[in-house]
């Protein structure tokens, strides 16, 4: 059989115990499936990999159910529609989607599945970067769960990934008095400043003392604290919060890898009476009915320009389990995705 007369997917092959590894994963061929009465097919084009998929891969439950073995992984898709028998979705149709790591999948039109806009300037691998779930993360986070407010002085963590970077751009845009990014490299810090716009960025990993370095950013205080890297880093905020603050919780990418015995606790709990500091989690699918209105207006910000976006790219779905691994090593700055068919 050719690779196109087949569907190709990533399978878990063992749990993952801490950080992932590629041998963790199987790529799997079978023949191409078929779309039934209101169903249609889509070949992917690219495929994104996200730390949050961590969660389900170590054999217990999560915010979201274990995956068991041999079951392919989740992930998003963009892609064409090249069979349907579901007269709203077209052939030719390009779709984004909750398809996983796979080279196509079957769609009803339910659950997590949109019509890509046209928009000049608006590469089609975006749908499922800032125009997918993580510029979504970003906007509902920042506008709903932080209770964003102009004059906001902002910090944001895993800054230079698309969650963090777009999170920051947002803020900025919406009138921020200061927007300050933590990330992992001088590279990622120079990118935040030089190119989104971010006041400032500091190295954590080179800082030798990241509260002081924070605390010199932020005279007054944090307002907002956009959190996408877990309790060590919360704990190390909490005191530098300002009257109240807000703290959302967007992601614990430092913790996902670890058994909960080890996870590190939050001691500063002080501030949430003497400084009424609010921290609440953010689960983005619970805003799915704003997902139009926000993709639109991130799509003409994009397109103007005023929302850079940055993309590190991979070619071949055997190559998916490499970069998703990668993302636990700080490999990444901005969005990664996997091209896995045809544009
Ligand atoms: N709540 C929701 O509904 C929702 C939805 C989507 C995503 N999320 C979460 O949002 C967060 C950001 O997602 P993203 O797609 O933009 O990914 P991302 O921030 O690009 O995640 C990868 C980055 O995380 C950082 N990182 C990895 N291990 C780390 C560690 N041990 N300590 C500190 N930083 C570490 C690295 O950057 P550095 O070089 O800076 O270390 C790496 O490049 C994730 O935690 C994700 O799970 C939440």
């Amino acid at each position: 059989m050719s690779g196109a007369e087949t569907l190709q997917q990533i399978v878990l092959a063992q749990y993952c115990d801490g950080v992932p590894k590629p041998s963790d994963f199987r790529l799997e061929t079978a023949p191409l499936p078929e779309p039934k009465d209101g169903q249609f097919r889509v070949a992917h084009v690219w495929c994104s990999v996200d730390p949050g998929t961590r969660s389900r891969l170590s054999g217990g439950d999560s915010y979201a159910a274990a995956l068991p073995l041999g079951k392919p992984i989740d992930g998003f898709s963009v892609g064409v529609v090249d069979a349907s028998s579901n007269p709203d979705w077209p052939v030719g149709t390009k779709v984004f989607c909750a398809g996983g790591w796979k080279t196509h999948s079957i769609q009803s039109g339910k659950g997590f599945i949109g019509k890509v806009m046209d928009v000049p300037g608006v590469p089609l691998s975006a749908w499922i970067g800032v125009l997918g779930v993580p510029g979504l993360t970003a906007w509902f986070g920042m506008k709903d769960v932080a209770r964003f407010k102009e004059g906001d002085a902002v910090l944001v963590t895993s800054a230079a990934g698309p969650v963090g970077a777009t999170a920051g751009q947002l803020a900025k845009g919406w009138g921020a008095s200061k927007v300050v990014g933590v990330a992992g490299s001088d590279e990622k810090c120079r990118w935040l400043v030089s190119e989104a716009g971010f006041d400032a960025a500091i190295n954590y990993k080179t800082a030798s003392d990241l509260s002081g370095a924070i605390a010199a950013e932020f005279p007054k205080g944090v307002d907002v604290l956009f959190d996408n890297v877990g309790n060590a880093m919360v704990d190390t905020v909490l005191p530098l919060m300002a009257l109240n603050g807000r703290i959302c919780i967007s992601g614990q990418v430092a913790d996902y890898n670890l058994k909960p015995e080890e996870t590190p606790g939050i001691v500063h709990t002080k501030p949430f009476i003497t400084h009424r500091v609010n921290m609440q989690g953010l689960v983005v699918f619970d805003f799915a009915r704003g997902f139009p209105e926000a993709l639109g207006s991130m799509a003409k910000m994009i397109a103007s320009g005023a929302l850079k976006i940055q993309e590190d790219r991979f070619e071949g779905i055997a190559e998916i389990p490499e970069a998703f691994c990668g993302l636990f090593r700080g490999e990444n700055s901005g969005r990664r995705v996997v091209k896995v068919g045809a544009e």
